[in-house]
């Protein structure tokens, strides 16, 4: 199976390591790589491109990784459909439903599919969670929260010309820290919402601040309610104390399970999890040979809410974060390693996770009303 990857440096890396891994193994050949940036460490034998058109045309590959940044996503994703190929589209796919219902009905009219990037929803620890949502075994569920404490340095922002950014040539780059690094929390808790029945999401309030000089929020509490009631909050920062690595915290009438996304650990009565994922280029490729027996991990389709979320956090309506004042920050650290750490930052998150109140709404000082959008 001829595999591509386009968008060879940065996070394509660690693409570049699985398909090497999966070469090996005889799953898949690496045909191409295109960057338009200089590539380093280039296999033997493989074809280099600066436009991913021409390396479409030129090796014809059948499955295409697109790890490029999320506002190039689209027309790179189209011009692969075009071209036949299936994709593994790394997350945020796209930044609005409109994209994403152009981008589903060119799979379909390809005959194609589109995996996204959301690596975490092939976790069987996950799967045991939803699953146990889904059968009811919690009960009926009543919260979902997720609570994550990074931090991210001056050279994380340096890294890009997109880092921090809220618009790139005229399109919305979709950084921030609930749309962009910790997008895998918000998937993980829209999963669960969705394996519990409870609809679309219909109304979105947040809250989004930030410590430094960029325009989008490195600190962010959303609360969503669905349309069948369910509350979900995610309460995230890349400025944070004690390092927290993401806990999704599932509340039902019958029981309370925690699963720490990142690294899978799951704790939920009942038999442990078994450990490991489903690689999702393993399970693009597998389900390319076998549509009907072998289910897609994240289609297109199963990213549909969380690209809603999207839209309304990152939408042209929407307001700047707002920036904390430098009396409740600290820098730690020195250039390019410096990073900035609101005090006291973790027991809000985790108050907000606890009583799915917003900052504003439990009298934090540097808090800021909350902005409401509805999402039907
Ligand atoms: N799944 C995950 O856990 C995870 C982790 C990190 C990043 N990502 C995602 O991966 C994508 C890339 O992120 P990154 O941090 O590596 O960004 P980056 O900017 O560091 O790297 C992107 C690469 O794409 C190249 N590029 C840009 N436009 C291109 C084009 N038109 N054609 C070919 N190459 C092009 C750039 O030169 C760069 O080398 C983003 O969507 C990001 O959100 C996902």
């Amino acid at each position: 199976m001829k595999v591509a990857l386009i968008g060879a440096n940065g996070h394509g890396h660690s693409h570049r390591r699985r398909i090497a891994e999966l070469q090996a193994q005889g799953v898949l050949e690496l045909v191409a790589l295109a960057d338009i940036q200089p590539i380093d460490d280039v296999p033997p034998g493989v074809a280099v491109f600066t436009d991913h058109r021409e390396l479409l045309a030129a090796t014809r590959p059948a499955v295409v990784v697109i790890c490029t940044p999320p506002h190039t996503h689209l027309p790179i994703a189209l011009d692969a459909l075009d071209a036949g190929c299936d994709l593994l589209l790394e997350k945020p796919p796209v930044p609005d439903r409109q994209a994403h219902a152009t981008l589903e009905a060119a799979a379909a009219e390809a005959g194609r599919s589109v995996q996204v990037g959301f690596q975490a929803l092939g976790s069987y620890a996950a799967q045991q969670l939803f699953d146990a949502v889904h059968d009811g075994r919690l009960g009926r569920i009543e919260t979902v929260a997720t609570v994550a404490s990074w931090r991210r340095d001056d050279a994380y922002y340096a890294r890009a010309p997109w880092s921090g950014r809220r618009i790139v040539d005229g399109r919305p780059v979709l950084d921030g820290a609930l749309v962009n690094p910790l997008a895998h929390a918000v998937m993980q808790c829209l999963a669960v919402a969705a394996a519990a029945g409870a609809g679309e999401p219909s109304r979105l309030e947040f809250e989004r601040y930030r410590t430094r000089d960029i325009e989008v929020d490195d600190t962010a509490f959303a609360r969503i309610t669905f349309r069948e009631g369910l509350r979900m909050l995610a309460a995230v920062t890349l400025a944070g104390e004690d390092y927290i690595p993401g806990e999704v915290i599932v509340t039902g009438t019958g029981g309370r399970a925690v699963l720490e996304y990142p690294t899978d650990r799951l704790d939920m009565p009942g038999p442990p999890a078994p450990e490991g994922r489903i690689d999702l280029l393993e399970n693009l490729i597998a389900h390319r040979r076998d549509p009907a027996g072998v289910p897609l991990v994240a289609p297109l389709a199963r990213t549909a809410a969380f690209t809603t979320v999207v839209q309304a956090l990152t939408g042209p309506g929407v307001p700047v974060p707002h920036l904390i004042g430098d009396e409740f920050v600290t820098s730690v650290g020195t250039p390019p390693e410096r990073v900035r750490v609101i005090g006291g930052i973790n027991a809000v998150l985790r108050e907000a996770a606890e009583t799915l109140k917003l900052p504003s709404e439990s009298g934090v000082v540097w808090a800021v009303p909350a902005h409401t959008e509805n999402l039907v």
